[in-house]
């Protein structure tokens, strides 16, 4: 039987860094998860055209940006010039796209956890997964808490138990409990599960705990929900709403 992985981490985690109170993925929003008392974060990491991990959600640039079109297109410097924090609100204009080296720099000296979840560009699957877990490995080297490296592209998370099985992994599912989730958890070398928290119920989070794996899940904003989830012994519940959902 497999007994569940150490979990050095806090059961809440601020979506995007700092939920809906900043813009998404900037460090603003780790500033503002900070603020709230959360300890750790979940944001989302890409490579821009020259490689470089920058954190991003959307394969284009149109709706967390000034730019356009598919941020693949944009090189690291390009990027670095975007406002990603206009279309959030006033106070945050010429917010940037940070690297992901920026990111493990302000999370480290905070003693804030991290979720990097890779989420590629379309066709950069394989690339994505080992770039930044070779980051990760490089900019976390050393530390007492590893990020927790996810993602919903089975390529990517291949490649990252290949360049680093030593680091935590959590496979991201869309839908329900599929028949073949013990596999693919066992395949790509995953300690956890994080599932969309519609598909959680007390009878999955006990199948998963008891198969020895962690769960997460995603992405819950209401206080009720946040509790029947804690109850049911959710390892990771992640939120957009830090006023309301409050840190252990
Ligand atoms: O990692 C949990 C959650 O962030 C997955 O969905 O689309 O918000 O990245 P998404
Ligand atoms: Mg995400």
């Amino acid at each position: 039987m497999k007994t569940l992985a150490p979990w050095p981490y806090p059961r809440l985690a601020a979506h995007r860094g700092g939920g809906r109170l900043a813009p998404e993925n900037t460090l603003a929003a780790m500033r503002t998860g900070l603020a709230h008392g959360f300890r750790m974060a979940e944001y989302d990491v890409k490579l821009s055209h020259d490689d470089v991990p920058v954190l991003l959600h959307d394969d284009t640039l149109d709706r967390t940006t000034d730019g356009r079109g598919p941020a693949a297109e944009r090189t690291h410097g390009e990027l670095a010039r975007l406002d990603a924090g206009s279309w959030h609100s006033a106070p945050y204009a010429g917010e940037p796209i940070p690297t992901l080296r920026a990111v493990a720099r302000y999370t480290q000296a905070n003693q804030i956890a991290s979720n990097v979840e890779i989420k590629p560009c379309p066709g950069r699957e394989a690339v994505t997964g080992a770039r930044v877990t070779q980051a990760v490995r490089e900019l976390w080297h050393g530390a007492a808490t590893p990020p927790l490296i996810s993602s919903f592209s089975e390529a990517a998370l291949a490649e990252s138990a290949r360049v680093a099985p030593e680091l935590p992994r959590a496979l991201l599912l869309e839908g329900p409990l599929p028949g073949d989730w013990l596999a693919r958890l066992a395949r790509h070398d995953c300690i956890a599960l994080h599932m969309d928290q519609r598909h959680v119920d007390a009878e999955v989070a006990r199948q998963v705990r008891e198969a020895g794996y962690r769960l997460g899940a995603w992405t819950v904003n209401d206080l009720a929900r946040a509790d029947a989830l804690r109850a049911w012994q959710t390892d990771l519940i992640f939120t957009d709403e830090l006023a309301l959902i409050r840190p252990d």
